[in-house]
């Protein structure tokens, strides 16, 4: 099998790919967020290999892959901070899902994994194929959207192939992401839950099993200091060509525009038009967005021009990966 091949998950290909991490290998995972760069998050060797292979910052860290909340717990200090075990068994009640939860780490945690905080990523997937490989594997997944550092993040296998197609073992073929933004990022503190990252998990559902509001954080990241989260510096998540919301698209001829609309339009003479969702459906927007904005980055564009929508529900996720697309941080 050629390096970089797409293979569909049968049960011997979810034992080669156990193998594969076993050896420091390197793996292409679907989960029902966005496709993963998998190691074996035991493994310095392994985890510094994605790094390399993404052209990440040591300094941003990683999220382990569990498949349930009882695996998870060997790498979370409960003992120091008591009021630890109830937050976690709310978040819990997410998982499987497209949350991720930022608690105090357990010394077992690799520094490399962390940057060398003192807090650990932990999310539990949902995709079945995610599920199978993990269950498969005996030991936590070290899984970062699997892009070159600061592309759009993958929802296909092909898209995995297109950017890192020579640095990764294969991907296990798990078709189209379902929610198709990144999992959710909440940080557990003895004052309450707050959001690092919006996503599909939304801030009405946390608030509402939380009891508390779970307010956006304005923890900033730099690209050489160990920093809390993602897409937390402003230029992130970005095509190529510049992006642009539709009321600050300037004077770019419409036949040099890749325009991406989130509901029908009846503007026409683009030299290209994605329509994400014909009735303005969020959930599918989410779902279509980063495969129309890499295509849209294709096809010679002077820019990408997007919607915006309101920042509820989704709508707050969605909005978020736009505005580090523009690069206009927020
Ligand atoms: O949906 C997802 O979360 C996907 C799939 C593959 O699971 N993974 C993903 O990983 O998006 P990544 O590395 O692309 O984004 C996770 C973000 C990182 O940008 C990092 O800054 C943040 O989580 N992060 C990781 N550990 C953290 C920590 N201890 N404290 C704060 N932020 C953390
Ligand atoms: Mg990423």
């Amino acid at each position: 099998m050629t390096v970089g091949s797409i293979v569909q998950p049968t049960n011997e290909a979810i034992d080669r790919a156990v193998g594969v991490l076993r050896r420091g290998g390197l793996v292409g995972m679907p989960t029902e967020t966005v496709y993963g760069l998998a190691a074996d998050a035991t493994n310095s060797d392994a985890v510094r290999s994605i790094f390399a292979a993404k052209g990440r910052p040591s300094t941003n860290p990683l999220i382990l892959h569990l498949p349930d909340a009882n695996a998870a717990r060997r790498w979370v200090d409960f003992a120091d901070h008591d009021w630890l075990e109830e937050s976690w068994r709310v978040a819990a009640g997410f998982w499987p899902g497209p949350l991720t939860v930022v608690v105090p780490r357990s010394a077992d945690v690799h520094d490399v994994v962390t940057a060398g905080l003192d807090t650990v990523g932990i999310r539990v997937p949902q995709h079945p194929v995610a599920r199978r490989l993990l269950d498969a594997c005996g030991f936590p997944l070290a899984a970062p959207s699997a892009n070159p550092s600061n592309y759009v993040s993958p929802t296909l296998a092909e898209h995995v192939v297109a950017g890192l197609g020579d640095r990764v073992q294969f991907i296990l073929d798990g078709g189209v992401c379902q929610c198709g933004v990144e999992s959710t990022i909440i940080r557990l503190t003895p004052d309450g839950p707050q959001l690092l990252r919006p996503g599909t998990i939304t801030s009405e559902q946390l608030t509402s099993v939380f009891g508390t509001s779970v307010p956006m954080t304005a923890v900033r990241g730099t690209e050489t200091t160990a920093m809390p989260s993602p897409g937390l510096l402003p230029k992130h998540y970005s095509p190529r060509t510049p992006v642009r919301f539709v009321d600050r698209a300037g004077d770019v001829l419409t036949a040099r525009v890749a325009r991406i609309a989130f509901e029908q339009i009846n503007d026409t003479g683009f030299l290209g038009l994605w329509t994400l969702s014909p009735v303005g459906d969020l959930d599918e927007v989410a779902r279509r967005l980063f495969g129309a904005l890499r295509e849209a980055d294709q096809i010679g564009a002077e820019a990408i021009i997007v919607d915006r929508c309101e920042e509820s529900g989704i709508g707050r996720a969605i909005m978020d990966r736009l505005r580090r697309a523009c690069g206009v941080g927020d």
